[in-house]
């Protein structure tokens, strides 16, 4: 089988050089070498910029050193001998710049191909982790803030997953709450002949429109809520006979769910984002086994779903169990008729019980948290959501933190993560709205290419963005093949997929080919942007940010364009330059 990777490029130079370091300023303890690729490639491919650090620390104290740069040259004096550095210089202030061997480099990249990029996967302090994206309202409309989630977040999933971290894929629908109540008398009235359950009756709702089903039927019935007070009063009936279990309500909020799963289900289908489900029945009353925990009743009946679809009615039953737990701590206050924690440092507490004694947003994600931490082990939780909500999970994990479920350092593990991101304007400026563009889309031109190219735009444009901050969607600038968008690196791709085609029958043959070189400075740029692969999925992966990868693509492609514009494309036969060839 294939070795694993190990340690990428920058972590075995930095173990070379903390030989050295220990070897220079041997009564310097722990110290960390700092190994970064070279602004300016003229200087190296990497440096080390530790000696002027250590200059200021042991000025004057340690007499064998006069200068930064002297540290820096006994740095290089130190190194052990090592196949993968070429050679060293000592600039300015002592800084290392350090040049690969090419022998090196050409070995490392042949291995790769030989053995498969998984063996490149860099190693994360994480085994399990659950990523909570997605996430619309049932009966909503799914917008295009959910739409970044399911882009960030489905991103997110496949990092970590490459990263071989166990994901558990979480879509936290809102598919609980009162408006269920209004929706239930409203499908009653819509549907009085029908059996709820049939086919028919579902078709006819899902026709309404294909990105959210309930869009229509959702503001028809809260028009009907807002000015039929007999209507508002069956709503309000409904909801208490919904939570108590009744079998006609329940069966009816189960197929309203049903039919937005469904919608949801053709967004993730075209988007080709993973969120497949299962769904098991649980009744009322039954006995759930908590983990370290005694045995919790359902007080409401609800719908099992076990993996990986699990939206917040999943984690109804548990939330009377997990309050007993933070109440047992003592951190449960009443306040003007309903149970808050107080949350240091913020004005307002944490509601996790309303004056009517019903559970909300916050109790939901309560229980979620206990529940992937405790029953789930999830070693990282990370909620994908517009940066609005972030206020809300500081407070959710500040009480975690003082329940002590996590660690009070935030780098450590378990860890919850939130990961804002900003709003998606329109040319106007204003806030977009999938409406304004959809027309423009017909189902014919939505095939093949045209798909992989239109998707493969969006969710570029989305991820190549800092996630933070609010993007303007365009889509003359994502399609444009000359800019930083998808469009350019599928060509890059393409042409790299063609040379391939043209020069070996296939990737057997293309693994026997070898040894690698690297000749020619862009080969060489090539292939150092290659190695450092591991190393920008491992930085992408702690700072979860997407758009580190996006950036690193964007250069790999610029690399090879570069590559196949000014070098002959080595063929077996011969060498023919690419151009000579007809290729491109
Ligand atoms: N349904 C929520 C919304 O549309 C997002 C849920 C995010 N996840 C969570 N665990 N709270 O705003």
């Amino acid at each position: 089988s294939a070795p694993a990777m190990g340690l990428h490029l920058k972590q075995k130079i930095a173990k070379v050089f903390e030989e050295s370091l220990r070897i220079t300023v041997p009564y310097e303890l722990d110290i960390e070498p700092a190994i970064a690729p070279c602004q300016n490639p003229d200087f190296g491919d990497y440096q080390c910029n530790n000696a002027m650090g250590l200059w200021s620390k042991i000025k004057g104290k340690d007499t064998l050193f006069e200068s930064s740069e002297l540290i820096g040259e006994a740095i290089v004096k130190n190194l052990p001998p090592s196949a993968m550095i070429e050679s060293c210089s000592v600039g300015q202030n002592g800084f290392v710049n350090i040049t690969l061997s090419n022998k090196w480099m050409a070995k490392s990249i042949h291995e790769m191909l030989v053995h498969g990029i998984k063996t490149w996967a860099p190693e994360l302090p994480c085994k399990r982790a659950v990523v909570d994206f997605s996430s619309p309202n049932i009966a909503k409309e799914m917008h295009v803030g959910h739409l970044r989630s399911t882009i960030i977040g489905d991103t997110l999933a496949r990092m970590l997953e490459y990263s071989n971290v166990e994901v558990l894929r979480r879509n936290h629908v809102g598919d609980w709450g009162t408006q269920f109540g209004m929706l239930i008398e409203f499908f009653f009235e819509k549907f009085p002949s029908k059996d709820i359950s049939s086919d028919q009756a579902i078709g006819d709702l899902e026709n309404l429109t294909w990105i959210s089903p309930f869009k229509a039927f959702y503001k028809a019935s809260k028009l009907r809520f807002d000015n039929n007070p007999v209507f508002k009063e069956r709503a309000q009936r409904a909801v208490v006979s919904l939570q108590a279990g009744e079998e006609k309500y329940r069966k009816a909020w189960a197929q309203i769910c049903e039919i937005s799963r469904r919608g949801y289900e053709k967004v993730y289908q075209r988007l080709g984002v993973h969120l497949e489900e299962r769904v098991m029945l649980l009744k009322f009353g039954t006995r759930i086994k908590l983990f370290n925990h005694k045995y919790a009743i359902s007080n409401d009946f609800f719908l099992f779903y076990p993996s990986p679809l699990q939206g917040e009615s999943f984690y109804n039953p548990y939330i009377p169990a997990v309050l007993k737990l933070l109440d047992e701590k003592g951190l449960v206050k009443e306040s003007e008729g309903a149970c808050v924690v107080p949350i240091e440092g913020k004005r307002i507490p944490l509601i996790v019980v309303k004056k009517d004694g019903g559970y909300n947003y916050a109790s939901t994600d309560l229980a979620a948290l206990w529940y992937r931490l405790n029953e789930e082990r999830a070693e990282w939780i990370i909620y994908v959501t517009d940066v609005g909500q972030r206020e809300h999970f500081e407070m959710i994990f500040s009480a975690a933190k003082r329940a002590g479920w996590l660690p009070a350092d935030r780098n450590k593990y378990p860890k919850a993560s939130h990961v804002g991101f900003g709003l998606v304007l329109g040319e106007d400026g204003k806030r977009f709205r999938t409406r304004s563009k959809a027309k423009e889309w017909t189902a014919e031109e939505l095939d093949g290419t045209a798909e992989a190219v239109s998707y493969g735009a969006v969710k570029y444009a989305d991820l190549k963005n800092n996630r933070t901050t609010n993007y303007t969607f365009n889509f003359d600038q994502m399609l444009n093949d000359k800019g930083n968008t998808a469009v350019y690196l599928q060509y890059a791709h393409a042409r790299i997929c063609s040379i391939i085609k043209r020069s070996v029958k296939d990737v057997d043959e293309l693994k026997k080919i070898g040894p690698v070189e690297l000749a020619h400075p862009d080969e060489r740029a090539l292939g150092l942007r290659l190695l450092q692969f591991p190393e920008i999925v491992e930085e992408a992966c702690t700072k979860l940010l997407p758009s580190v990868i996006c950036e690193y693509l964007y250069n790999l492609s610029e690399d090879a364009t570069r590559l196949y514009t000014n070098c002959q494309v080595r063929k077996r036969a011969g060498s023919y330059s690419a151009r000579q060839q007809g290729w491109l």
